[in-house]
């Protein structure tokens, strides 16, 4: 939500924060399954994390109760920096134009992000991670992919069943909102394995799910 302004904004972040704390989906266990699969017992949690669009820094939560050594979050909307927990340095900012040096950190995650950005936007957001990761630093991404089964989903959080579910209601407004940035994203995922070797990385590691893909790469230069 980077350059939604303020009302859509908060519509978003009420959606987001309740579907978040949904006990039938709990955020802790689905952050854990992600990072497993994005190879976290091949990158360590010793080293310097960066959580790029770290929201109200669950993945954060996740990662220290992990034993994560140095956490450092990242997140453009103030109110919802200001719920990331202590443990992490936290910092109000722009992936766009990350307000921090070069060189440091060892493992950059950025979970369900992407889709947030504008497409003519998204090698500059790389190139701002390749430059704040070390060499043969780890990048970690999972976003939206555009299966039969999302496609599905989509269809059936518009049928009028889908509105007696809080839940539902909020994924449906949540999708609305990011429409924008959500629809280009999907359609252009497929390059963007190129465009993430055009800012310097190579894949690693892929991981196919129902709605989402999930890619490690490592940063060669
Ligand atoms: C769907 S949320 C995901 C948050 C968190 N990673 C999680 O998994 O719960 C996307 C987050 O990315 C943030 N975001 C979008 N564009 C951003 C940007 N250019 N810089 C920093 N954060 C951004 C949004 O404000 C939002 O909190």
């Amino acid at each position: 939500m980077a350059a939604v302004p303020g009302d859509r904004a908060s519509t978003w972040r009420t959606s987001y924060t309740r579907v978040r704390k949904n006990p039938f989906t709990p955020v802790d266990r689905t952050n854990r399954a992600r990072l497993r699969a994005l190879g976290v017992d091949v990158v360590g949690l010793g080293g310097s994390w960066l959580d790029v669009g770290a929201g109200d820094g669950n993945l954060t939560a996740t990662l220290l109760g992990m034993g994560a050594a140095r956490v450092t979050s990242v997140e453009v909307q103030h109110e919802l920096a200001e719920r990331v927990p202590g443990g992490a340095a936290v910092v109000v900012g722009d992936a766009r134009h990350l307000p921090l040096s070069g060189g440091w950190a060892s493992v950059a995650v950025l979970m369900d992000v992407l889709h947030h950005v504008a497409v003519d936007e998204l090698d500059g957001v790389l190139a701002e991670v390749a430059r704040v990761l070390r060499p043969g630093g780890h990048l970690l991404v999972c976003e939206p992919a555009p299966t039969v089964v999302r496609t599905v989903l989509t269809v059936l959080l518009e049928s009028p069943l889908a509105s007696l579910s809080q839940f539902s209601r909020d994924k449906r407004r949540m999708v609305e909102l990011e429409a924008d940035t959500l629809v280009p994203w999907l359609a252009d995922e497929p390059g963007f394995v190129r465009r993430a070797s055009a800012a310097g990385f190579e894949l690693t590691h892929t991981a196919r799910r129902p709605i989402h893909t999930l890619r490690r790469f490592r940063r060669t230069s």
